[in-house]
């Protein structure tokens, strides 16, 4: 089955927790505590098929506002797909990043929204952190630790991957596509790179297009 996430179509199966397809997909979502319930950076918009997706967990109670919730807000790392279906939901940090590309005067109420809400939680969230210090719902530091890096280097990817989209650094293994030819099959954008041409085609020189030209059967003369 597929889900969207941000937009993006995402393959997933029910069992699967939204954080996990997000971050499979490369779908801009927050988990720094690495899925850990701590962060309460993964909260997502669902959509479309709530009704697909797994009870509120206890994280979610103590953390989540019953505005939040009833505007359809879950946890990515505490929610699975139960039932095959629609689902489509839009992340948190998706959702502030398009407010403020398109909306930025919003972002102030928006930002003062989302710190109310997580205020009237405050002590719910504590007291359900120091539980798991008790035990209940408790962390292994080692996987914690290994969780966390995992969150923060995939973090550096997708700002690494945004810069180079914002430079126009084009990371596509794509072939590119024959667009003219002389009469021979040279494509001809491709020996216009090359910039000699003695023979009415064009002299390949790179090893690329040359590769390309073999693989497309093209002869030159
Ligand atoms: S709370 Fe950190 S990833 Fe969900």
């Amino acid at each position: 089955m597929n889900i969207t996430v941000n937009d993006r179509e995402c393959s997933a199966q029910v069992g699967d927790r939204l954080l996990d397809i997000a971050r499979a997909n490369h779908s801009h979502i927050g988990y720094f505590c690495g899925g850990n319930a701590i962060c309460q950076t993964c909260y997502v918009r669902v959509l479309e098929g709530a009704e697909l997706l797994s009870p509120m967990s206890d994280a979610e109670k103590a953390m989540l506002s019953d505005k939040l919730i009833k505007e359809g807000t879950r946890m990515a790392c505490q929610t699975l797909i139960e039932k095959p279906g629609k689902i489509t939901v839009l992340s948190e940090v998706e959702a502030a990043k398009r407010l403020t590309l398109e909306n930025p005067l919003q972002l102030p109420a928006y930002m003062g929204k989302m710190g109310w809400e997580a205020a009237v939680k405050f002590t719910d969230t504590i007291a359900f952190q120091a539980r798991r210090e008790q035990g209940e719902h408790a962390l292994e530091p080692t996987q914690l630790l290994h969780d966390v890096a995992a969150a923060i280097s995939d973090a550096i990817q997708l700002v690494f991957n945004a810069v180079q989209a914002a430079f126009g650094v084009n990371r596509s293994t794509d072939k590119p596509e024959i667009k003219a030819d002389k009469g021979c099959g040279c494509d001809t954008t491709l020996l216009a790179k090359t910039a000699t041409c003695d023979n009415g085609h064009g002299r390949i020189v790179s090893p690329e297009v040359l590769q390309l030209h073999q693989e497309r059967s093209a002869v030159c003369n």
